[in-house]
C-alpha cells in the first residue's frame, strides 16, 4: 500500500509549549485514520502541518514522496476546519454561497462562476442531502445541517483526502450517526479520510487505523488493536483516569 503522506520526527514548538515531540507515522491512500488525544494534545497543529498550514520547524512530512517543504500548494485535500462551524454564527451568507465558495482554490480569484458550477454545487447538495435549505443563511441552521455546508464546500474540488477537525462537536447523536454513514461512503469511494477527535468514545468503526497524540504518539495501529487497548493504557495517554462503557462496538468514555 502506497504511502500518501510520511510524517518524519516531526517536532513543534508554539513560544510557550512544546505541541508535538518526534512524531513518526504514515498514512496509506485510502485509509480512514482517526487521530484522538484529550484536549490541548497537537491534534490540530498535527494536521495544520500536514496541510502546510503551518511551517514545519524539525522533521519532515513527505506527500506522495515529495517533501512538503517543495510544495507550494498543496492540491486535492478538502479541509474542514475546527473552527468551522463557529464561524458560520453571524456570518451573511446563504448555504449554495459557502458550498460554491470551495471552488475558489481551484479557479482564478476574478473567473466568475459558470454553469458547469452551479451544476456542480447542485450536485454536491443533493448528495449530503441539503438541497432544501440551499437559499438559507448559513447561520439559521442547526449544527448538524452546517457541517454538512462545510463537508460539501470541502468535497466540491473533489479532493482525493478529506481533513475533518472536530467535526462531531456540538452535534446530536442521531446526527452523528448519518456522519458517519456519509464518511464510509466516501471511504468507499477511495478518498482518504482523516478525522481528529478528543472522544475517543466516537470513534468509529469505519475508521481503519487509529493514532493516539498527547505531544508524543502513544500509539498508532489498527482500530481493532486500539479496542483492545485497557483502560490503564488509554488512561496514561490522557494524563487521567478514563472508564469505558462498551455499546455495541463503539467505545464510549466517561471521565
Ligand atoms: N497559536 C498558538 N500559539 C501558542 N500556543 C498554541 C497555539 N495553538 C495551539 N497552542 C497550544 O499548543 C497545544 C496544542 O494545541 P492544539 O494542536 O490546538 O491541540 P488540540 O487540537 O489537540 O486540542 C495546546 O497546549 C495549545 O494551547
Ligand atoms: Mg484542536
Amino acid at each position: 500500500m502506497e504511502p500518501i503522506f510520511e510524517i518524519k520526527h516531526v517536532s513543534y514548538q508554539y513560544p510557550d509549549k512544546h505541541a508535538l515531540n518526534d512524531i513518526n507515522f504514515s498514512i496509506t491512500k485510502g485509509e480512514f485514520l482517526a487521530i484522538v488525544g484529550p484536549n490541548g494534545s497537537g491534534k490540530s497543529t498535527l494536521l495544520k502541518l500536514i496541510l502546510g498550514l503551518l511551517p514545519l520547524q524539525k522533521g519532515d512530512i513527505l506527500v506522495n514522496g515529495t517533501s512538503i517543504k517543495k510544495i507550494n500548494n498543496q492540491k486535492g485535500i478538502g479541509y474542514v476546519s475546527q473552527k468551522a462551524n463557529r464561524a458560520a454564527n453571524g456570518f451573511p451568507a446563504t448555504v449554495k454561497e459557502v458550498v460554491r465558495s470551495g471552488l475558489v482554490q481551484v479557479k482564478p480569484i476574478f473567473k466568475r462562476f459558470n454553469k458547469q458550477d452551479e451544476q456542480k454545487v447542485d450536485q454536491i447538495l443533493e448528495r449530503l442531502n441539503i438541497e432544501h435549505i440551499k437559499d438559507k443563511n448559513i447561520s439559521d441552521l442547526s449544527g448538524g445541517q452546517q457541517q454538512r455546508v462545510f463537508i460539501a464546500r470541502a468535497l466540491i474540488s473533489d479532493p482525493s483526502v478529506l481533513v475533518l477537525d472536530e467535526p462531531t462537536v456540538g452535534i446530536d447523536a442521531k446526527h452523528v450517526a448519518s456522519f458517519y454513514e456519509l464518511l464510509a461512503d466516501l471511504k468507499a469511494e477511495g478518498i482518504t479520510i482523516l478525522l481528529v477527535t478528543h472522544d475517543i468514545g466516537v470513534v468509529a468503526d469505519t475508521a481503519t487505523k487509529v493514532a493516539c497524540l498527547n505531544e508524543h504518539l502513544h500509539f498508532h495501529g489498527t482500530i481493532h488493536d486500539f479496542k483492545s487497548l485497557d483502560e490503564v493504557e488509554i488512561s496514561k495517554i490522557y494524563g487521567h483516569p478514563i472508564k469505558f462503557v462498551n455499546h455495541d462496538h463503539d467505545r464510549e468514555c466517561c471521565k
